[in-house]
């Protein structure tokens, strides 16, 4: 059964959920690590859209940050993704959520995102939802002492057109 999501802006109050969220052990190791001060910062700045996921009954059950909203080409970053219940769609239905935002309210022509090479939820996720691989970043993030690599994937506004005309 999937379950319904809804994404609202977050909240002060929500950055204890969110940061343990972050630094969960089954999360850690795939996303960037911000303090408080840093997701509090991008809470009231207009060149980051910052969520929450939530349940209808709004439970928390992630969150998702977009950056370069304000970007003078159009292209926005899917900066971060994290779902608290995995396997269970929230993950893909946030991303199509986000996409709609990205293309139909914040004007974007481009929306893109970096993704771990070892990180094949994320990346068999954002390949369902319509985000093509444009490269590899050899050895560029220096994790657990280790350089790991990156993809970086995107998706075009057209092409977003085109598969919401396609999903009806
Ligand atoms: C990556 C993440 C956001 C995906 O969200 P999710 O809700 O778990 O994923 P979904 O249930 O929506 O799955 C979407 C697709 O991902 C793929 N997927 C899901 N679980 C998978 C697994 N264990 N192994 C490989 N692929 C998997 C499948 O293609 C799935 O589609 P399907 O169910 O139609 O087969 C989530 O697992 C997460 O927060 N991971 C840790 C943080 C992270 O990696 N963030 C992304 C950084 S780029």
């Amino acid at each position: 059964m999937t379950i319904n999501i809804l994404l609202r802006s977050t909240k002060a109050s929500d950055l204890d959920l969110v940061l343990s969220a972050e630094q969960h052990p089954d999360n850690c190791n795939f996303v960037y690590q911000w303090d408080y001060q840093t997701h509090f910062n991008a809470l009231t700045d207009d060149n980051f859209r910052h969520y929450v996921i939530t349940n209808p009954e709004h439970k928390f059950l992630g969150y998702v940050i977009l950056d370069n909203v304000k970007d003078s080409s159009n292209s926005i970053n899917l900066r971060r993704l994290v779902v608290t219940r995995k396997g269970e769609s929230i993950g893909k239905q946030t991303v199509r959520l986000i996409q709609k935002l990205a293309f139909e309210e914040l004007n974007a022509h481009r929306l893109w995102l970096d993704v771990f090479v070892d990180n094949q939820r994320a990346y068999n996720l954002y390949k369902q939802v319509g985000f093509r691989e444009e490269g590899k970043l050899i050895e560029s993030y220096l994790r657990n002492n280790q350089y790991a690599s990156q993809y970086i994937m995107a998706i075009l506004k057209h092409e977003y057109e085109i598969l919401s005309e396609l999903m009806g």
